[in-house]
Parts: structure tokens; C-alpha cells; sequence
């Protein structure tokens, strides 16, 4: 089969791979028909994770069942999936509380397994025309009749739109509150987007391109550039000086100053200036224990300078991780069927799985326009 290849940083090839297949009889086969570019693929293409080289990327998928396992009892061939990024067990003491990010089963020694991912297991990823799918009956998402006309919104529930969710129930947003995010990349839109179904009464959404911030105020947001500085006075300002009531924290470990260089530490302390007291902050954004490739000192090891007395002493509220996608995909894809929600908007190109090479290039760059790939293999 065709695939995406990592070779190494900034080197992704597409090539002819070994066909993925059912190996345990709790898989299921899937052909793939959608599968994302994410930013969790930047990390990992620029050579900033433990990726090895060789394997297949790729944790956004959607498509049809093709073949399915012996013990596959729910799932039935010619069903139309979309796959949490998260591999869960659906038997473990964590899946079993919905926390499918930090199944104890499928990546043994460690909490959490996901398709083509740095230090998430041995499974490959699905920028490929088949994917193999484990523990098929917990973790595949049966899509109604509309799958095939509604493709490009239901693969967004693979991940970013559960993701963006995930980052607004961890900062406990309610109607009415308040809400702060940094990033305006696809998680960052899309926790927008939550909050504003959610009945927030102001979202606004910091990022330096104009074009994702026009994207956040199309979702019903206000864009707040800070490419030259000044964004926390203007939080401040449109908060009566008293911060939001809620922050989501979606850029992660690389985030940037103005001048485009990495400040790790520049998001989390942001979020504790521009929440207010006792209010709550919420952090899907990744951070990773240890960074080689980091300049700053103490981020190659995993840590920040973080503005700890401050949080303290305003009494703030932190989650953070992975987002349990299967504690939420299956309302938000009653949101898309029902016409009520679609996270579609922000798809900017539709590309065959043989431009995945350049599409990385460009999206990598943030270059402007260059919002959500969606490959079809
Ligand atoms: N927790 C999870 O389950 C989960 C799932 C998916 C993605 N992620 C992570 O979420 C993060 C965002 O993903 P994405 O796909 O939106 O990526 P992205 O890289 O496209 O978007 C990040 C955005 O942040 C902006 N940014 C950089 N520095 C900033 C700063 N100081 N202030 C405000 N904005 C700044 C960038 O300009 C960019 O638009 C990544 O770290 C990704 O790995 C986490
Ligand atoms: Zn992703
Ligand atoms: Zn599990």
C-alpha cells in the first residue's frame, strides 16, 4: 500500500509499504478515504520527538471497513469509522472511567497509545491507504448515513474537535463564562468553536496569523494578534482588567514570542496572567518530559520557568493531557448530523495522499492559508 514515511526531521516521503492487515482477531481493516495533517505531526516531522524513522504517520483517520476480525461482534464490513487518534483497550481500569487517552492495555509500561505517534506504541498510522484498527468494537465510531457528503467534518472527530472540547471541559468552561485561548491553529479553533457552543459569553483567541485569527472570528470569536506584542494588555482591557474566566493553553511546548523564536514558557505564564483569580486553565497544547532539541536549558529537560507564586496566589485551577477522545466523539458527531456544528469550516486543502510531502512543507511554515489538510488516499 501507499503511505507517509517519517525518514527523519523535515523528511516525509510517501511509498510503498507493506499492506496493514488484521493481526489479532479484535481488529478490524479499515480503507482509508480522510485522514488529517496535525500539529501534533509538526512535533514529530521537525525532528523534535523520539520519532524513529521508517514508520507510517498519521493518528486522524476516517474511512471503511474493509475486513474485520473473528472477535469483532459490533462492527460489520462496509461501515463507515472514524478513529479516535487514542488506541483504548475499553477494559482497563482507565477506560473503563472514560480516560481511553491513558489506556494501560494497548501501550504496556506506559498510559496512552495512539496510530503513528512518538512514544504511544508500535501502531502506524493511517496516512496510508489501510489501517490496521485494535480493539475494534471499543475504539471504532460507526458514522451514520451522512459520512460519505459530511466526510470532512465527522474525521474531524479523530481528534481535534474532541481535543478543543477536551481543553474547555478541563477549564471547566460554562455558559456565560468568559474564555481565553492561545493558539489558533486547528485545536485552538476548535476549542474556540466548543466554547462557543458551549454558550461562552466572550472567546478570545491570541495567536500571529492573520488568517487563523479571521477563521476564530468566523467561529464566533475575538481574534487577538500578537504579532507585535501587547496581547495580555488587550485580554486585560476586554476583561475589565480582571482576566478571563477560563484559558485553554493550545500551541504547547513550541510556542513563540513575537519574533518567531520559541519561549517555552510563554503560553502557561501568559494564562496565568489573563485568567482571573480562582479561575481555571486547561492545557491540551503538548508538553513533553524531556526536549534534546530545545535551546532553553531547562525545557531540554521537560521543565518550565512557570510563574508557580502567581498561580498560587490567585488561586488557579490547571488540567492538562491528552484528550479522552471517546468521552466526547460520539455527542459532537450528533452535533455535525444534526446540522448544528461543523468543524469543516476550518479545512483549508482537500489533497491527494502523494501531495502529503509538500502539504507538511507548507503547514509546518504556517504558511497563510494553510489552516487543516485533509489527504485522501
Ligand atoms: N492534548 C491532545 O490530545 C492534543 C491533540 C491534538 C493536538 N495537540 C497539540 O495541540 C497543539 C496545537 O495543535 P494544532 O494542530 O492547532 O497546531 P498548530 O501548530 O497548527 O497551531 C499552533 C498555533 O499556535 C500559534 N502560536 C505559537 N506561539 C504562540 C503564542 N505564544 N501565543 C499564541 N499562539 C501561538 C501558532 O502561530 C499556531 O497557529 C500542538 O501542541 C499539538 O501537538 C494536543
Ligand atoms: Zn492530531
Ligand atoms: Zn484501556
Amino acid at each position: 500500500m501507499k503511505a507517509l514515511v517519517y525518514n527523519g526531521p523535515c523528511d516525509v516521503v510517501v511509498k510503498t509499504m507493506p499492506d496493514a492487515k488484521i493481526e489479532r482477531p479484535t481488529d478490524v481493516l479499515v480503507k482509508i478515504t480522510a485522514t488529517n495533517i496535525c500539529g501534533s505531526d509538526l512535533h514529530m516531522y521537525e525532528g523534535r520527538t523520539n520519532m524513529e524513522s521508517g514508520r507510517i504517520l498519521g493518528h486522524e483517520n476516517l474511512g471503511e471497513v474493509i475486513e474485520i476480525g473473528k472477535a469483532v461482534d459490533r462492527v460489520k464490513v462496509g461501515d463507515m469509522v472514524c478513529l479516535p487518534f487514542n488506541i483504548g483497550c475499553g477494559f482497563c481500569e482507565n477506560c473503563e472511567r472514560s480516560l481511553s487517552g491513558y489506556c494501560l492495555t494497548a501501550n504496556p509500561g506506559a498510559a496512552g497509545a495512539a496510530y503513528g505517534f512518538a512514544g504511544m506504541g508500535p501502531y502506524s498510522g493511517g496516512q496510508a491507504e489501510f489501517l490496521r484498527v485494535p480493539y475494534a468494537d471499543y475504539n471504532c465510531l460507526v458514522l451514520p448515513p451522512d459520512a460519505k457528503e459530511k466526510e470532512n467534518d465527522y474525521v474531524m472527530l479523530s481528534d481535534i474537535f474532541p481535543t478543543g472540547y477536551h481543553a474547555t471541559e478541563l477549564a471547566g468552561v460554562k455558559p456565560g463564562d468568559t474564555v481565553v485561548i492561545y493558539g489558533a491553529g486547528p485545536v485552538g479553533l476548535m476549542a474556540a468553536y466548543s466554547a462557543v457552543i458551549k454558550g461562552a459569553s466572550q472567546v478570545m483567541v491570541v495567536d500571529m496569523h492573520k488568517d487563523r485569527l479571521k477563521l476564530a472570528e468566523k467561529l464566533g470569536a475575538i481574534g487577538i494578534d500578537d504579532s507585535e506584542g501587547g496581547a495580555v494588555g488587550k485580554i486585560m482591557e476586554l476583561t475589565d482588567g480582571q482576566g478571563a474566566d477560563r484559558g485553554c493553553e493550545c500551541v504547547g511546548y513550541q510556542c513563540c514570542g513575537k519574533h518567531g523564536h520559541e519561549v517555552p514558557n510563554l503560553t502557561m505564564n501568559n494564562l496565568v496572567e489573563t485568567v482571573k483569580a480562582t479561575g481555571t486553565i486547561g492545557v491540551v497544547g503538548v508538553f513533553i518530559p524531556e526536549d534534546p532539541g530545545a535551546k532553553d536549558a531547562l525545557a531540554k529537560k521537560g521543565q518550565l520557568a512557570f510563574d508557580f507564586g502567581k498561580f498560587w496566589f490567585k488561586g488557579q485551577k490547571i488540567g492538562t493531557g491528552q484528550a479522552n477522545v471517546k468521552a466526547y466523539n460520539r455527542k459532537l458527531a450528533n452535533l455535525i448530523h444534526a446540522d448544528k456544528a461543523k468543524p469543516s469550516l476550518i479545512v483549508s486543502h482537500e489533497l491527494p495522499l502523494e501531495q502529503a510531502p509538500e502539504a507538511y512543507r507548507h503547514f509546518d511554515k504556517r504558511d497563510d492559508g494553510w489552516t487543516k489538510v485533509v489527504l485522501k488516499p
